[in-house]
């Protein structure tokens, strides 16, 4: 079989690592098809040679290699054991997910065999810089994970200091948030706590280290999940595990009784949870107020535009969002994220509300 051959059949047809569709790489060591991020992070002394199938010479050998290995029987063989609850980045990731995943298939070699995760740990301690009062500001912080005790703490200098932070499984969150700190390795952290949403915003220079925090907290909250949620079937369980925001950005909004000069404020939508939080900055510690969003069935409901004879303030593109309680009026800047933004907020309208979701409702502490 030639290359073009080889890239023809379905096995090869997306990118080994991250799923992305036509991969024009190929990986001279481990024998896979990858897209040009991912064959960026092949190309690397531990892990091996790359060509690109269109520009590059392949000599028969190679095309033999390609054609005994390829992108399936490297699955069966790297990722015969992935725990569950390990994050597996699609090209949509950002790129520590996708570095780290590659490396520690091919280069750590973590999942072919069964030998028990080195995730799955009682007990992690570690140094992680953590954003600051202040603009730009990174501080060192102690931060202790303790799988019997539930919960990630951190300290500011000594452990004997009394916690700065208490992140309980329970409720704990963790997404990468590279763009919105401008740090490859940026991760939140969030919990609730008293009905109001906690951020923490941390990172450490090796990505190594930031993406085995992230699946150890993964690992943890997956054990908590699978204990609180017997009867659910672990495919149900793994996109509660941590989730991303659905949708970020800015919005302005008016006030309780509309009449209230609209505000420009960052807005985070957590569909998992059902709730639009927003924000003075986006990377405030706690938000300024969040809104529950139930079903169509229970009275709540989005709209385009305002209400008559309203105008907003420097944007005009409008949303209603109308709740048992009360309407929430916002506007967007341009028509197409005003799309994005009520189509994010109907897929949550239109979702009947689960036994999960009433468990998680947020007290009404919107201004
Ligand atoms: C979540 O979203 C951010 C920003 O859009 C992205 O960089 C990241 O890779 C996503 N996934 C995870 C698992 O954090």
């Amino acid at each position: 079989m030639s290359v073009q051959e080889l890239l023809l059949l379905p096995e090869n047809s997306r990118c080994a690592d991250c799923g992305q569709a036509e991969p024009v790489w190929a990986s001279c060591a481990v024998g896979v098809f990858v897209c040009l991020e991912c064959s960026g992070v092949h190309r690397n002394p531990k892990i091996g040679k790359v060509k690109s199938i269109h520009l590059d010479y392949m000599d028969h050998d190679i095309v033999q290699f390609l054609q005994s290995h390829g992108n399936r029987r490297a699955r069966e063989e790297y990722e015969a054991f992935v725990p569950p609850f390990y994050y597996k980045p699609t090209e949509k990731d950002c790129k520590v997910l996708r570095e780290q995943w590659i490396r520690a298939k091919y280069e750590r070699q973590e999942f072919r065999s069964g030998a028990e995760s080195r995730y799955t740990v009682d007990f992690k301690e570690g140094v992680l810089l953590k954003k600051g009062k202040k603009k730009g500001q990174f501080l060192e912080r102690i931060f202790i994970f303790s799988e019997s005790g539930g919960l990630l703490t951190y300290y500011t200098k000594d452990r004997l200091d009394r916690p700065k932070g208490k992140f309980p499984i329970e409720t704990l969150n963790a997404m990468f948030q590279c763009e919105k700190l401008e740090l490859e390795h940026g991760l939140e952290i969030t919990c609730v706590q008293g009905g109001r949403t906690r951020s923490i915003y941390v990172y450490h220079k090796s990505g190594e280290e930031i993406v085995t925090w992230y699946n150890v907290l993964r690992a943890a909250r997956f054990s908590y999940l699978k204990n609180a949620f017997p009867d659910t079937p672990e495919a149900e369980l793994i996109p509660k595990i941590t989730h991303n925001y659905t949708k970020s950005g800015y919005m302005e909004k008016t006030g309780p009784t509309q009449k209230e000069r609209f505000k420009k404020r960052w807005f985070n939508l957590d569909s998992e949870e059902r709730k639009l939080l927003y924000y003075k900055d986006p990377l405030d510690p706690y938000e300024q107020g969040a809104v529950f969003i139930g079903s169509e069935e229970e009275g709540h409901q989005v709209t385009e535009g305002l209400p008559s004879g309203m105008k907003g303030n420097k944007w005009t593109a409008g949303i209603t969002l109308r709740t048992p309680q009360r309407d929430f009026i916002f506007t967007c800047q341009n028509s197409a994220e005003q799309r994005d933004w009520l189509q994010a907020l109907r897929d949550i309208t239109a979702r009947p509300m689960s036994t999960h979701d009433t468990g998680g409702r947020a007290p009404e502490n919107n201004s």
